[in-house]
C-alpha cells in the first residue's frame, strides 16, 4: 500500500538540518534555477522540538508567518516525554515521522555524554514505541501506509584509514559518546522493524554544510571567527578528513527515501567530496576574506593549532552507490558554489548569528574552551 505522507511529524525541526528540511518541503529553500527542486508536498508538518541551545525558531520565522496554524504547527516538546508524544500523534493523526532531533556535537558529547544517551537513545526509543502503539491495527499488526524515517550519521561506522569507504553493510564501530548513541538508536530502529514490523527507513549521512548551522560546528565557526578577527582553532595537525555535502542535497535524499525507499532498508548519503580540515580552512579563508575585504595573509595568521579532540576520527567517506542506483538520487550543488553561497549566507545573516554568539553560548564557550582563545 502507498505511504500516506500527509501528517508528518518532524522532530528537531528548529535545528540545522531539520529547519532546512522544512523549508525544502514548503518550497521555501534559498535554491534557485536549476537547483530548485519542488518537494511536491501538500500535507501538514508538526515540528516537535524542545529548543535546546541548538534549536532556534528564528530559522523558521518565514515558515511560521506563511503556514503557521494552517499547514505548519510547532510543539515545544521533549521527545523523551511520552505522554506529550502520545498526545501529538493523536491530535494530528500522525502518519509519518522524520526523526532529526538529537544532541549532535561530538565535542559536547565528550564534555557531557548523558544528554546524548537520553535524547539520542531514549528519545528515539520513545518515538518508536509511541508510533508502534498508535499505528497498531485491531489484529495487532501495524499499518503499512505509515513510515518512521530515522536520520543518522556516517560516524556510526567508525574511522577510516587513507583508503576505503563506508558501505551500508560496513560493521558499526562508533568511537565517541555521540556516535555510540547514534549507533544505539540505529539498532533500536532496526529492532522495531524486525521484531514488530514497524515500517522504517534509515539514512546515514556525511558532514552537512549550509545555512542555519549552529556556529560551534567547523564551517560556521570559522566563517564567524574570520569575520570577527578571532582565532581559528584547528584540532591536532588539521589532517583529519571529512566528506562534505550541501544540506539540501541531504534533505532531497531523505525525502526521496521517505517517498520511494524500501521499508526496512538503510541508505548511505554522501558528498563524494573529501577535504582535509586544514585545506578546507584555507579555502574558507580565501572566500571569506574576499567577501569581507580582509587580507588573506592576515587571516592566515589567526590559525591556531590546539589540543586534539580525544578519540578524533581520522577520516570519513561514504559509498553512496545504493541510493544513486536504486533510487536515482544525485547531488545538485557543486562544492565550489555551495561553499561560496554558505559563506555569503552567514555574512549576510549577521543578526541570526550575532544573536546566538551573544547569548548563553558565549558563557559556555568561555567556560569550556578556555585554552583555545576562541
Ligand atoms: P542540531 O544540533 O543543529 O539540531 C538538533 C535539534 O534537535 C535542535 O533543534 C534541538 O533543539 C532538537 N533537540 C535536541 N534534543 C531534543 C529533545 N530531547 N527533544 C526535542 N528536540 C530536541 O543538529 P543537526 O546538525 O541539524 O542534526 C540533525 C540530525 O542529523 C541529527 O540526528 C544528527 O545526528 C544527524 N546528522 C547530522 C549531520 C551534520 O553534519 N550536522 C550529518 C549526519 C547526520
Ligand atoms: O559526519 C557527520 C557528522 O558531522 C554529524 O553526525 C555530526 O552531527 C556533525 O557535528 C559532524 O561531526 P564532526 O565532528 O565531523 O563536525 P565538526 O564540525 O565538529 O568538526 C569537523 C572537523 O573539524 C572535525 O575533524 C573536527 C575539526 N574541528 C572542529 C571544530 C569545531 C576543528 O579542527 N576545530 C574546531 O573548532
Amino acid at each position: 500500500m502507498a505511504r500516506k505522507l500527509h501528517n508528518i511529524l518532524i522532530t528537531g525541526g528548529a535545528g540545522f538540518i531539520g529547519s532546512n528540511f522544512i523549508h525544502y518541503l514548503f518550497g521555501m529553500s534559498s535554491a534557485e534555477g536549476n537547483l530548485f527542486d519542488d518537494a511536491n508536498f501538500d500535507g501538514t508538518v508538526v515540528n516537535v522540538d524542545c529548543l535546546t541551545y541548538a534549536g532556534n525558531l528564528e530559522s523558521l520565522k518565514d515558515i511560521e508567518d506563511k503556514f503557521g496554524g494552517k499547514r505548519y504547527f510547532f510543539e515545544k516538546v521533549d521527545i523523551c516525554d511520552r505522554p506529550q508524544i502520545e498526545r501529538i500523534f493523536k491530535q494530528y493523526d500522525i502518519d509519518t515521522v522524520i526523526h532529526f532531533a538529537a544532541e549532535s556535537h561530538v565535542d559536547r558529547s565528550i564534555l557531557g555524554p548523558e544528554a546524548f544517551m537520553k535524547t539520542n537513545v531514549m528519545g528515539t526509543f520513545t518515538l518508536l514505541d509511541v508510533a508502534r502503539n498508535y499505528w497498531k491495527k485491531e489484529d495487532e499488526s501495524i499499518r503499512d501506509d505509515v513510515l518512521f524515517h530515522h536520520i543518522s550519521t556516517d560516524e556510526v561506522y567508525g574511522s577510516l584509514g587513507e583508503t576505503g569507504y563506508f558501505r551500508e553493510d560496513t560493521p558499526y564501530d562508533p568511537r565517541s559518546p555521540y556516535s555510540s548513541s547514534k549507533a544505539s538508536s540505529d539498532h533500536v530502529v532496526m529492532a522495531y522493524f524486525h521484531t514488530y514490523g514497524l515500517p522504517i527507513t534509515l539514512s546515514n549521512c556525511t558532514n552537512n554544510y549550509g545555512p542555519y548551522q549552529f556556529p560551534e560546528k567547523l564551517l560556521p565557526l570559522m566563517i564567524s571567527n574570520i569575520r570577527d578577527g578571532k582565532n581559528l582553532p584547528v584540532y591536532g595537525k588539521g589532517d583529519n578528513i571529512r566528506d562534505w555535502i550541501y544540506v539540501e542535497d541531504h534533505n532531497r535524499a531523505v525525502w526521496l527515501i521517505v517517498n520511494k525507499g524500501v521499508t526496512g532498508e538503510k541508505y548511505n548519503i554522501g558528498g563524494e567530496n573529501e577535504w582535509q580540515n586544514i585545506k578546507l580552512l584555507h579555502k574558507v579563508i580565501e572566500l571569506t576574506a574576499a567577501e569581507t575585504g580582509k587580507k588573506v595573509e592576515d587571516v592566515e595568521k589567526t590559525i591556531t593549532y590546539v589540543k586534539d579532540r580525544p578519540g578524533h576520527d581520522k577520516r570519513y567517506a561514504i559509498d553512496c552507490t545504493k541510493i544513486k542506483t536504486q533510487l536515482g538520487w544525485e547531488r545538485k550543488m557543486t562544492f565550489e558554489e555551495g561553499l561560496q553561497e554558505t559563506v555569503k549566507w552567514y555574512l549576510k545573516n549577521s543578526d541570526w548569528i550575532n544573536h546566538i554568539l551573544s547569548g548563553d553560548y558565549k558563557n559556555w564557550i568561555n567556560k569550556n574552551y578556555t585554552e583555545q582563545g576562541r
